[in-house]
């Protein structure tokens, strides 16, 4: 078990936690570029903010930085505001000094979209590990696009969209019915290539999914729980979100306050 669970006061205060995460890769990194992993949704938005922040006061630098989404919808075009393409120049890459040319998704608008997986896998494995993959969690436990059922060494592929995230998603469009039904995902085993997983989790809609990560069964069912086998995962969370955890079980809980940094 090498998950540590971090849980801060507020949703602010797990951002700044990613945050620290994010930056110390940016600035450890030892010669070749840092290979950032960015998830998109609600829950990474305070640590893109921060982010921003410590760009703009503190001259934190992503030049030479490369930077590549965990997912993207299928059929959307280029340009829709929703894909994540656009979501995350919006909230993040746009605001940084990062060479927009080494933001990278897969590619959601491709005919032949098994072949658009595979090209991503492909840049991936080329471009070398993530140093720090940021991730999200969706109620029913997935990550990046991985619904229950996706097994543990997944690669990058096409997922058909559960109806339940399809409703969670939905207060991101104008209609229920304008969230696309596919999407292009990282797996579960590209995300494990990753030198250290970061997943953030806030509000109490959450706990139920944070609880069966950290402390149910390690299976498909639920494939946040695959993480588990990960050599350094760390999960920040909120008091809402960590509602369903006690202390002294399978994961290792860190008391209130515990920052990320210095973590295995
Ligand atoms: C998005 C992604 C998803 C989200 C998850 C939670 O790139 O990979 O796994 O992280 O659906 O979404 P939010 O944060 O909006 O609750």
């Amino acid at each position: 078990m090498t998950v540590h669970v971090v849980v801060l006061p507020d949703p602010a205060a797990c951002g700044a936690a990613v945050a620290d995460a994010v930056a110390d890769a940016v600035t450890g990194a030892a010669g070749g570029p840092v290979n950032l992993g960015l998830a998109t949704g609600s829950s990474p938005l305070p640590a893109y903010a921060e982010l921003i922040r410590r760009h703009r006061r503190d001259g934190l630098s992503f030049r030479g930085a490369r930077a590549f989404l965990l997912d993207e919808y299928l059929g959307l075009p280029r340009d829709h505001p929703q894909s994540y393409r656009q979501v995350i120049r919006r909230e993040l890459t746009d605001h940084l000094d990062i060479d927009p040319a080494a933001v990278h998704a897969p590619d959601g608008t491709a005919d032949d979209p098994a072949a658009a997986a595979a090209r991503y896998e492909r840049l991936l494995l080329d471009a070398g590990p993530i140093d720090v993959q940021i991730l999200g969690i969706g109620r029913n436990g997935h990550v990046g696009f991985n619904e229950p059922g996706s097994p543990p060494g997944s690669t990058t592929r096409v997922v058909t969209l559960t109806g339940r995230t399809r409703a969670d998603n939905a207060r991101f469009f104008d209609r229920p019915q304008d969230v696309p039904h596919r999407v292009l995902t990282q797996g579960i085993g590209t995300i494990g290539r990753a030198a250290h997983l970061v997943l953030v989790a806030t509000g109490p809609e959450k706990a139920p999914a944070v609880a069966a990560a950290v402390h149910g069964p390690v299976g498909s069912a639920v494939p946040a729980s695959l993480l588990r086998d990960h050599p350094r995962c760390t999960v920040v969370l909120d008091p809402a979100a960590a509602a369903g955890l006690g202390p002294g079980r399978s994961g290792r809980m860190c008391g209130t306050g515990t920052p990320v940094r210095g973590y295995r």
